[in-house]
C-alpha cells in the first residue's frame, strides 16, 4: 500500500482497528503496544487473515516507534478502562499521561500525521494529544460521536424495523451522559424521526444511546465495546484517506462555534483530504444550545484538571 497508519494500542480497540484497515486495504498498519509480543503476536495473526480475505495490505506489530516513522494517520487507542474502584479522576490522570507519552512519540516520528483519539475520557485525551502534538487542528480528532450515532442509528432501525442505511441520527457534545441526540436532524429516509415515533420512544431511544457503552460493560464485565468503535473509526479514516467531504460528528477543537472557545468538543464536521475541513454549524434551540453548554462545561472540568485548557 502507498499509505501507513500506526494504530496505538494492540488491545481491544486497537487490534480490531487493525484488522478493519486492513482488510479494507486502507493502508499498510503499524501496531505498536507497550505490551511486549502481543502486538507483534496480533499484527501477525491478522497478517496471515491477509491471504484468505484478498488484502494486499501489510501489518507489523512492535513496540518500537522507529518502525511507525512517517505515517500518513495515528489512531490512538492506548489506555486502561475503568475499574471498580477507580474514580473518573483516577482513569483521566492515568490515561492522560499515557496518552501524552504516545503523543510526544507519534509527533516525533510522523510530524505529518493526522491523529485519531479514541482513548477516554474522549474529549480530554483528544485535547490532550492537540496540545501536547502542536498540530494544527485540522488534523487532531476524536472519535465518539461517529459510534453514538451508530448506536442511535440501530436503535431506530430496530423500532422501525427498516434498514440501517435509511437511518442517520444525529448526536452532539461530549461523549458521555452529556451527550445532545437532535431528534429535529435524526431522520429516516430523509423524514424526521419525529414524524415517525412517539416522544416517549424517542426519549427511550435517546437514554439507551447516552448509556450504550455502560450497557456493553455491564455485559462483558470485564471490558468495553470494541467492533462498533473501531468500525466508527474506521469510517473517518476512510473518509480522510479518499477524500470523500463526509459529513460526521467528531470532536474537534472549537475556537467560537457553537459559543464554545478553545475546548474539543462533538459536532458535525467534513472529513476530507486535509482533515478536519469544515466545521458545520446547524441552528439550535436554547434548550439544546443550554444542553451542549453543559456538555462543554463537562468536557472543561476535565481539561482543567490535567491542564491542557
Ligand atoms: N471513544 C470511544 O468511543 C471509545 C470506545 C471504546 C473504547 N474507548 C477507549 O479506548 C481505550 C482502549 O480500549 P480497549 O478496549 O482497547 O482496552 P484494552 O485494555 O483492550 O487495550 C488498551 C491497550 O493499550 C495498551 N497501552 C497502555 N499503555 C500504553 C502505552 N503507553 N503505549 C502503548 N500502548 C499502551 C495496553 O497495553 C493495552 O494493550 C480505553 O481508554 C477505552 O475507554 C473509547
Amino acid at each position: 500500500m502507498n499509505r501507513r497508519t500506526t494504530v496505538v494500542g494492540a488491545g481491544f480497540v486497537g487490534a480490531t482497528t487493525a484488522q478493519r484497515i486492513v482488510d479494507a486495504e486502507l493502508s499498510d498498519v503499524v501496531m505498536i503496544d507497550i505490551l511486549e509480543g502481543i502486538p507483534e503476536g496480533r499484527g501477525l495473526d491478522i497478517l496471515e487473515s491477509c491471504p484468505v480475505s484478498g488484502s494486499d495490505a501489510h501489518i507489523i506489530g512492535t513496540n518500537d516507534y522507529k518502525d511507525t516513522a512517517g505515517s500518513d494517520a495515528v489512531i490512538i487507542t492506548a489506555g486502561l478502562a475503568r475499574k471498580p474502584g477507580m474514580s473518573r479522576d483516577d482513569l483521566l490522570i492515568k490515561n492522560y499521561n499515557i496518552v501524552k507519552e504516545v503523543t510526544e512519540n507519534v509527533v516525533k516520528h510522523s510530524p505529518n500525521a493526522f491523529l485519531i483519539v479514541i482513548s477516554n475520557p474522549l474529549d480530554a485525551m483528544v485535547q490532550t494529544a492537540y496540545k501536547v502534538s502542536g498540530f494544527p487542528k485540522n488534523r487532531v480528532m476524536g472519535m465518539a460521536g461517529v459510534l453514538d450515532s451508530a448506536r442511535m442509528r440501530s436503535f431506530i432501525a430496530e423500532e422501525l424495523d427498516v434498514s440501517v442505511e435509511n437511518v442517520s441520527a444525529f448526536v452532539l457534545g461530549g461523549h458521555g451522559d452529556t451527550m445532545v441526540p437532535l431528534p429535529r436532524y435524526s431522520t429516516v429516509a430523509g423524514i424526521p424521526i419525529t414524524e415517525l415515533l412517539a416522544e416517549d420512544v424517542i426519549e427511550r431511544i435517546f437514554d439507551r444511546t447516552k448509556k450504550g457503552g455502560g450497557e456493553i460493560v455491564a455485559l462483558l464485565k470485564t471490558g468495553s465495546a470494541y467492533y462498533a468503535p473501531s468500525a466508527a473509526a474506521v469510517e473517518m479514516l476512510e473518509a480522510i484517506y479518499k477524500d470523500k467531504k463526509k459529513i460526521l460528528p467528531c470532536a474537534v477543537y472549537l475556537e467560537g462555534e457553537y459559543g464554545i472557545q478553545g475546548l474539543f468538543v462533538g459536532v458535525p464536521v467534513k472529513l476530507g483530504a486535509k482533515g478536519v475541513e469544515q466545521i458545520i454549524e446547524i441552528h439550535l434551540s436554547n434548550e439544546e444550545r443550554a444542553q451542549l453548554q453543559k456538555s462543554a462545561a463537562a468536557v472543561q472540568e476535565l481539561v482543567g484538571v490535567i491542564g491542557v485548557g
